[in-house]
């Protein structure tokens, strides 16, 4: 199949970008490089010889993206093109509605010109909000904390009333938990070009000595130790999740939500006691006060996901812990060998 990945240089573009080519898949990525790096190709052809493409350009151009679904024979879309920052979504609100928002609408106005009726979507969790119960499932009251949920709720009715009105297109909307770690072989991470907001990528600048202290927010929620819970997955398992989106929408039609999750949450403790005891380091941390927009306790009802995709997550915490040192380590090492 020809993929065009919007935001295919992104942290979890560029990954799915890897496997969709090793499976023998044509893979196009679409990007305008707001918040990742043309270097990513770079990295990806010198460790592991793949030529992706990439044409750079923004969804919400129609025009270029109508041109490059028709140039490249695309038959099926990935679209991870987006602003994911929950604290800059609450500050400005309105860039996240016109970049998110209003780039589906171009995408699908796009798509409908050259009748490429096949889409996947990237949301998020965080379009569930504070838990009403737990493990959250896909029938979950959608209730989102923050401006990057509600543009991303917002996504996911515009595209389930495009499949009521027309039902030969085929949705699969993946809701993420939180993806991390690296590839095995590349040096390519969760690295984004603005300001950390997640876990881990604040955990590697810590690392980086970019920042001295890793900041908890909140150590008074209604958790065992009273910071919040996530349910963390390894990326290259999220990824796989996308090839078995793929293989669904081959035989069937319509608008299919989908978490993507492990099903076991993990509090922010420990993770931090969990990432020091696997690679043996020190990551010193202090409490802050609760972040805006942020819930208290998050993991996922992963049995829609199994049942319908035939999928599920595989690699444990410890895993994803190493990979994330790793790929510190081999950013370290690229470094020292470029200067
Ligand atoms: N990483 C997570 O924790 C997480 C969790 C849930 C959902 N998601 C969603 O998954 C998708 C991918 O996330 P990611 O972690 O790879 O983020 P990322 O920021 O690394 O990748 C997104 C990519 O989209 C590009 N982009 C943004 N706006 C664009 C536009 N208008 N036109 C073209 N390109 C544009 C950026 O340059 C970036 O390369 C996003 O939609 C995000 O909201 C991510």
């Amino acid at each position: 199949m020809n993929i065009l990945l919007t935001g295919g240089t992104g942290y979890i573009g560029s990954h799915t970008a890897i496997t969709l080519h090793q499976n023998n898949h044509n893979v196009i990525l679409y990007d305008n490089l707001t918040n990742s790096r043309e270097e990513t190709l770079f990295k990806i052809k010198t460790s592991l010889g793949l030529n992706l493409k990439l044409v750079i350009g923004d969804v919400l151009d129609t025009k270029t993206l109508e041109d490059t679904l028709n140039k490249y024979k695309i038959n099926a879309v990935i679209h991870f093109a987006g602003l994911k920052s929950v604290d800059e979504s609450i500050t400005q609100p309105k860039k996240y509605f016109e970049n998110n928002v209003n780039g589906t609408h171009s995408l699908i106005k796009a798509m409908k010109a050259v009748k490429v009726k096949t889409l996947i979507f990237s949301s998020s969790a965080t379009v569930y909000g504070e838990p009403k119960y737990l493990p959250i499932d896909e029938n979950h009251p959608k209730n989102p904390e923050n401006p990057y949920g509600a543009s991303k709720l917002k996504v996911e009715n515009i595209l389930k009333s495009l499949s009521m009105s027309d039902p030969s297109w085929k949705i699969v909307c993946l809701r993420y938990f939180n993806p991390i770690g690296s590839h095995e072989d590349v040096n390519i991470g969760d690295n984004p070009v603005g300001t950390a907001n997640n876990l881990f990528p604040i955990i590697l600048k810590v690392l980086k000595k970019k920042i001295k202290i890793l900041e908890i927010f909140g150590k008074d929620y209604d958790t065992n130790d009273g910071t919040g819970i996530r349910d963390y997955i390894y990326i290259m398992d999220l990824v796989e999740g996308h090839l078995a989106a793929l293989n669904y929408l081959k035989l069937n039609s319509g608008w299919h939500d989908v978490n993507l999750g492990t099903g076991k949450g993990y509090s922010v403790l420990e993770i931090i006691e969990k990432f020091q005891s696997v690679n043996n380091v020190i990551i010193p941390f202090k409490y802050s006060p609760r972040r805006k927009g942020d819930v208290s306790e998050s993991y996922a009802d992963v049995r829609k996901a199994k049942e319908l995709l035939g999928w599920e997550a595989r690699n444990s915490l410890d895993v994803m812990c190493k990979s994330v040192l790793k790929y510190f380590v081999l950013e370290q090492t690229s470094k020292k060998n470029v200067f």
